[in-house]
């Protein structure tokens, strides 16, 4: 790692839009988190003005040319954003990463939420010493992924997307379906069964680590399922959305 051992990690969700600078050593907060409701339409210019006042928050703490990474529940392929499965459409083909760089007058690293959380769980989570193929998925409105082999992140994997059965996969898996249809942990399990079944059928991984709120009480069904995959919940909470974009911007504006 380079001199630079914090970074600005910014986490664009559905409710709120949180940051926190981050020690890059220890996989940790370094200031406490700042949250800012998501503007109604999430529209790229209103979430940029919102990222932008949570830079000017922090600009204290932060080197002046220390690197901004920033989430989106949405693929993004070399700062282009290309979906938008579950954010406001205007996103899709809009070019996040230079948009953000021109706001925010540093090096900024734009990235899909759930690479961003596998990556923090990689280095500093559940994966930690996993060096085989570990892949995360994220249980929330709707199923994220990453896909990580030997401590290198495969970018924008798309699990949630999965057709299985003739559904989009998180259509039938994600946790929001749990509390739409207002089901038990026993009644929800046998659609993770399914979708892990699947993605163990395709991949083959050595560690399925899984993250999303619903993780807390993965003790309610982690149990419950059957795979030859260990399957463990992430550590990192809603911590790794933040630490995961800290140390990608950190990796791709200074090496
Ligand atoms: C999006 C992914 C995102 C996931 C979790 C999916 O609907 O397609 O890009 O990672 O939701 O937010």
């Amino acid at each position: 790692m380079s001199k630079h051992t914090t970074a600005l990690g910014i986490d664009i969700g559905g409710s709120g839009i949180k940051g926190a600078i981050v020690d890059l050593k220890k996989g940790e907060f370094s200031t406490k988190r700042k949250k800012i409701l998501t503007p109604k339409p999430a529209t790229p210019e209103a979430v940029i003005a919102i990222v932008a006042q949570l830079v000017a928050h922090f600009a204290d703490d932060l080197d002046k040319d220390s690197a901004v990474g920033v989430t989106v529940p949405a693929v993004v392929q070399h700062g282009l954003v290309r979906s938008a499965a579950n954010i406001d459409p205007s996103w899709i083909d809009f070019e996040g990463e230079g948009a953000l760089r021109k706001a925010l007058g540093r090096d900024v690293a734009l990235v899909n939420d759930a690479d961003a959380a596998g990556y923090a769980e990689l280095l500093y989570g559940a994966a930690k010493d996993e060096d085989g193929l570990v892949i995360l998925t994220t249980l929330g409105t709707g199923i994220g992924s990453a896909l990580m082999y030997r401590n290198m992140l495969v970018p924008n994997s798309e699990l949630g997307h999965l057709e299985i059965d003739g559904h989009d996969a998180e259509k039938e898996a994600a946790s929001s379906v749990k509390d739409t249809l207002g089901l038990t942990y026993e009644q929800y399990v046998p659609r993770l069964q399914r979708y892990y079944s699947v993605v163990e059928a395709l991949f083959s991984p050595d560690l399925f680590v899984v993250g999303g709120g619903i993780s807390k009480d993965s003790d309610q069904f982690l149990p419950l399922l059957k795979l030859r995959t260990p399957i463990v919940a992430a550590t990192l909470q809603n911590r790794a959305g933040i630490i995961g974009a800290a140390r990608l911007a950190q990796e791709a504006a200074h090496g």
